[in-house]
């Protein structure tokens, strides 16, 4: 057998986790734990594209390295697919920290937001800005999320709420795609919030979602999701069953922002449509949860989010792993609910708050996140023949990365071949 020549061979790895095996559909249960791990593991990587991955002695065996392949040893490492963040609303202008004494006063979420706040401050100042100015703060995030490891991330409008706005956000998303290494998934999240000047006349907003916004968006191209803020004093469960049938029909896929803060019965809908995602479900009811197990859906898990908001009730994630759920994890980056960007803390969190386990939080963030946002074939495991995304730890153990705190871990991060962080 003649050997390939190779662009780039990450090689000694103390600790390679591949998570392989997963791409077909989401682990759940028990498999959720199932990472490949390969002690003195090694990944080849062409033309942007895994070649093979297995022992350092076997990869070797079967690949030609010369004078133009870059060499990377990572003995004592921890190296794992390159990290998928699916669900963030990076695209957005201003900032909420003044929220910081409201909420510690005791101040809920919907409450700021039922005074105009919240949301719809960043509306304000999203409508306000020019696209370049949003473009300048999207590079900056993605570049934060891109130095501690995200390689994919999914990237929601929502700070618009007019036709004009809207279309603005997601524009500026598929620019963002062009001119950084982070891969982004578009959604338009048009019912995000009822806008001011629909206040008083809600229907007529879902209306104009349904009627205009959706066209637009689907004729244009600019997203290949539909998500819905379906809360309690946002958008109802019947409106939000509006808005993504429509959307279904006009070839979106679709997620729903579930059981976030009151359970309404966001999981149940998820299901019924046959939805990617249901992301939040802090508030998930048991039947939720059952019907989620029997469904396809991905389960998203924000716990930065409660965190944030200092809520004392975090998403029943171990009981939806018991009862068959497919679980992901996100950072939910948002000027308001979630001011991280970091799937390392994200990660973190999940153990201590969501008592999931180490090897339960890598498929999460890796390719049970890259289901949530129909990558799967693409990213999420270290794979041949998959994009050569991965990340390089400055860790011992996969353990260490949940069991140190706050510090950025990441040592080297290559995207689609391409060293793109570190050396
Ligand atoms: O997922 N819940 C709704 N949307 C975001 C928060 C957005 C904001 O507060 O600006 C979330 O938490
Ligand atoms: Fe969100």
């Amino acid at each position: 057998m003649t050997r390939e020549r190779i662009d780039l061979l990450v090689r000694n790895a103390g600790e390679l986790v591949t998570v392989a095996g997963g791409s077909a559909r989401p682990r759940r249960g028990r498999e959720m734990a199932e990472i490949g791990l390969i002690q003195d593991g090694a990944v080849a990587v062409k033309d942007g594209r895994i070649l093979a991955v297995g022992k350092t002695a076997e990869v070797m065996d079967r690949v030609k390295v010369d004078e133009n392949t870059t060499v990377i040893d990572a003995a004592g490492k921890v190296v794992l697919p390159g990290l998928v963040d699916p669900h963030t609303h990076v695209v957005f202008a201003g900032s909420r920290e003044y929220e910081l004494e409201m909420k510690i006063g005791g101040v809920g979420y919907l409450e700021i937001l039922a005074r105009g706040g919240g949301i719809l401050d960043t509306v304000r100042a999203t409508r306000a800005a020019g696209r370049e100015e949003l473009i300048a703060t999207g590079l900056k995030y993605l570049g934060q999320m891109l130095v501690q490891g995200t390689t994919t991330a999914e990237a929601k409008s929502g700070y618009g709420l007019t036709l004009a706005d809207e279309v603005k956000t997601l524009e500026v998303i598929r620019e963002l795609a062009q001119r950084q290494p982070v891969d982004l998934v578009p959604t338009f999240l048009g019912a995000h919030a009822i806008p001011p000047e629909y206040k008083d006349d809600p229907e007529g907003y879902v209306d104009l979602v349904v009627d205009e916004m959706l066209p637009a968006v689907a004729r244009e191209g600019l997203a290949e999701f539909c998500d819905v803020f379906c809360e309690e004093g946002v958008f109802s469960v019947e409106q939000t069953r509006r808005i993504l049938a429509r959307a279904r029909d006009l070839g979106l896929k679709l997620k729903l922002h579930a059981d976030e803060i009151v359970s309404l019965g966001g999981a149940e809908l998820a299901a019924e449509l046959g939805a990617t995602s249901a992301d939040h479900l802090v508030q998930v009811s048991e039947e939720g949860i059952r019907r989620l197990s029997g469904s396809r859906t991905v389960a998203v898990l924000l716990p930065a989010t409660t965190f944030c908001l200092m809520g004392s009730k975090y998403a029943p994630a171990r009981e939806m792993i018991e009862q068959g759920v497919a679980v992901a994890l996100a950072s939910d980056f948002n000027p308001g609910s979630s001011p991280v960007n970091s799937l390392q803390i994200v990660m973190g969190i999940a153990c201590r708050q969501l008592k999931m386990k180490p090897a339960e939080v890598i498929t999460a963030v890796t390719i049970n996140a890259a289901h949530a946002i129909g990558r799967a074939a693409e990213v999420g495991s270290l794979e041949p023949g998959k994009k050569a995304d991965l990340v390089i730890f400055d860790a011992p153990t996969y353990r260490y990365l949940m069991y140190r705190f706050g510090t950025n871990l990441v040592q080297t991060v290559v995207k689609s071949g391409r060293i793109v962080v570190g050396g």
